[in-house]
């Protein structure tokens, strides 16, 4: 699949890399692409403008800061995210003082929604947003299996985003449909949870598993 991921950091690169080892055809979208040629050359990826990325992508991935996400994925124009698979990564925070440190920018609702009400034409499925940009792409690094969480209004894109995730070594075991795209709050809204978990064991390096009862 054509994938372009908008956003040059952390989770864009391991993501970039992981789905081109995985054999598809991956673009990095960036604000600077001329800045990002050593990027570029190490992770054999090309970077390039966020207009042409998107223009590029079956799937467009939104791996840009959460509380600029709308702004950045405006600059892709609206028509260029018509019909794809916009699959959001993003979390929105914003700086308090301390002893919290970050708040999340959409409290009341999230950023999935934003970005679905915003791009109607897009089809947009929220996941990976619960754990680091490192068990993303090696599931399998953890000690046993877990869960990666689906949200999102269109089955058909729930099922290519499936695939793809499959493609990052979760099998289909491990993902979990939450329904549509408001119940991607939980996800968002997990990242506070998330944080204090990472602070009391002292690693990002984790992820949740949901268990259910044991049959009767
Ligand atoms: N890091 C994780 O493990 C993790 C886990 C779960 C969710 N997330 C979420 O995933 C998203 C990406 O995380 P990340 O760690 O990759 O972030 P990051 O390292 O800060 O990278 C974000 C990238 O977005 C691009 N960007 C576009 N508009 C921007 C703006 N106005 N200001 C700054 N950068 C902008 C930049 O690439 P260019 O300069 O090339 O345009 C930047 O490199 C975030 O929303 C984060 O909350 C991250």
């Amino acid at each position: 699949m054509r994938i372009a991921l908008i956003g040059t950091g952390n989770v864009g690169r391991a993501l970039a890399k992981a789905w081109a080892a995985a054999g598809h055809d991956v673009v990095l979208g960036s604000r600077t692409p001329g800045t990002k040629e050593d990027l570029a050359k190490e992770l054999g990826v090309p970077v390039i403008g966020i207009v042409e990325a998107a223009e590029h992508g079956e799937a467009v991935v939104n791996v840009t800061p959460g509380a600029e996400s709308i702004a950045t994925l405006r600059t892709a124009g609206a028509g260029a995210l018509t019909d794809k698979l916009l699959i959001d990564i993003a979390v929105g925070f914003t700086e308090e003082p301390p002893p919290h440190g970050m708040a999340l920018s959409h409290l009341t609702f999230s950023l999935g929604e934003e970005i679905q009400s915003t791009f109607p034409e897009a089809r947009v499925v929220k996941t990976l947003s619960t754990m680091d940009s490192v068990v993303m792409t090696s599931p399998d690094s953890l000690e046993g299996p877990s869960t990666v969480f689906l949200s999102g209004n269109d089955p058909a894109a729930k099922t290519q985003t499936a695939t793809l995730l499959t493609d990052l070594g979760w099998p289909s075991s491990s993902h979990l449909d939450l329904g549509p795209i408001e119940t991607a709050r939980g996800q968002e809204h997990f990242a506070h949870l998330f944080m204090g978990i990472a602070a009391s064991q002292g690693t990002y390096g984790f992820n949740v598993r949901v268990v259910l009862p044991k049959a009767e």
